[in-house]
C-alpha cells in the first residue's frame, strides 16, 4: 500500500477493501518503535489508549488522559508520518458534548494523526457523523470495547448471545452509514466477525474476531513478545523481545561488574 512513499490514505483502506487485499494495523506509542513499524511497512498505526497501560503501567485504560495520549501521538507522528495515524479517543474526551470531541479529535489532528478512533455504538452513531462532517475521519469500534469494561464485569467476549450479535451488527451498519471509515471489531465470536465484515462496505479491523476481517490489529508489545504478562488467546506472539532483552541487560551488567566492558576497542585513544 503506497509503495511509492506516498502517504497512506483512508481511501486506500477502502480501495484495500473493494479488492480484497488484507492489511495490518499495529499500535504505536512512540518515535522509535513507529520507524521500526515504518521500515516493517505497516500501513496503518493506531496511537492506542493501550499505551495508558504498556507506557504508564496504569491497570486500565480508562485513567488515561487526552495530554498523555498527545505527547505520544506526537511522537509517533515524527517517527512515521506517511502511515495512516490514528489517535484513539481516551475514555473522557468524547462524551461530555459533541464539541468538546470536536476539540479532542482536532487536538489529534493538529498532533500529526489523520483520524481519529472512539469506542461504541449507539449514542457514539452522532457523534461520528458530527465529527466527519467537520472533516475528521472516524475509525468506530464495537465488541469488547476496554472503555466499557465496568458496564460489561470484566474483560468479556461481546456478541455470543442472538440480541447482543444483533446490536453489534446494527451498530457497525450505523457507523457505517454515519461515515466512518474503518471498523475495530475486538473480541468477539469468529462467525460474528466474518457477518459484520460481509455486511460492510467499510474495512473491518479485528482483534480477537476471528480470520475473515478485512484487517487485523495487535498492540505492539503482544506482537513482538516485549512483557512477560500472559496473552490473551487471541495474540501470537511473533518475537521474544522481551526475554531478549532482559538476557542483554543482564551480559551487559555481568560485563561492567568484571571489568570486561568496556575494552580497548570499544575506548578512544
Ligand atoms: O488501544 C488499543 O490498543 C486498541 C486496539 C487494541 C484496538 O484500541
Amino acid at each position: 500500500m503506497a509503495a511509492s512513499g506516498r502517504p497512506v490514505t483512508v481511501h486506500d483502506l477502502q480501495t484495500c477493501k473493494r479488492e480484497g487485499r488484507r492489511f495490518a494495523v499495529v499500535t504505536a506509542y512512540d518515535y522509535t518503535t513507529a520507524r521500526i513499524l515504518d521500515a516493517a511497512g505497516i500501513p496503518v498505526l493506531l496511537v492506542g489508549d493501550s499505551l495508558g497501560m504498556l507506557m504508564l503501567g496504569y491497570s486500565s485504560t480508562l485513567p488515561v488522559s487526552m495530554e498523555e495520549m498527545l505527547h505520544h501521538a506526537r511522537a509517533v507522528a515524527r517517527g512515521a508520518p506517511a502511515r495512516l495515524l490514528v489517535g484513539d479517543m481516551p475514555f473522557d474526551a468524547y462524551h461530555a458534548s459533541d464539541a468538546e470531541a470536536v476539540h479532542n479529535a482536532a487536538a489529534f489532528l493538529k498532533a500529526g494523526m489523520n483520524a481519529v478512533k472512539v469506542e461504541g455504538g449507539g449514542r457514539v452513531v452522532g457523534l461520528v457523523a458530527h465529527l466527519v462532517e467537520r472533516g475528521i475521519p472516524v475509525m468506530g469500534h464495537l465488541g469488547l470495547t476496554p472503555q466499557f469494561v465496568n458496564s460489561f464485569g470484566g474483560m468479556r467476549v461481546q456478541g455470543r448471545s442472538g440480541d447482543d450479535r444483533r446490536r453489534i451488527l446494527d451498530d457497525a451498519l450505523a457507523l457505517q452509514e454515519a461515515g466512518a471509515f474503518s471498523l475495530v471489531l475486538e473480541g468477539v465470536p469468529r462467525d460474528l466477525g466474518a457477518e459484520v465484515t460481509a455486511a460492510l462496505r467499510i474495512p473491518t479491523v479485528g482483534i480477537g474476531a476471528g480470520p475473515d476481517c478485512d484487517a487485523q490489529v495487535l498492540v505492539v508489545h503482544d506482537l513482538l513478545g516485549l512483557t512477560q504478562d500472559p496473552m490473551p488467546k487471541f495474540v501470537r506472539a511473533y518475537g521474544n523481545l522481551g526475554a531478549q532483552a532482559v538476557d542483554a541487560l543482564a551480559a551487559f551488567a555481568a560485563d561492567v561488574a568484571d571489568g570486561s566492558f568496556p575494552d580497548d576497542a570499544h575506548s578512544y585513544h
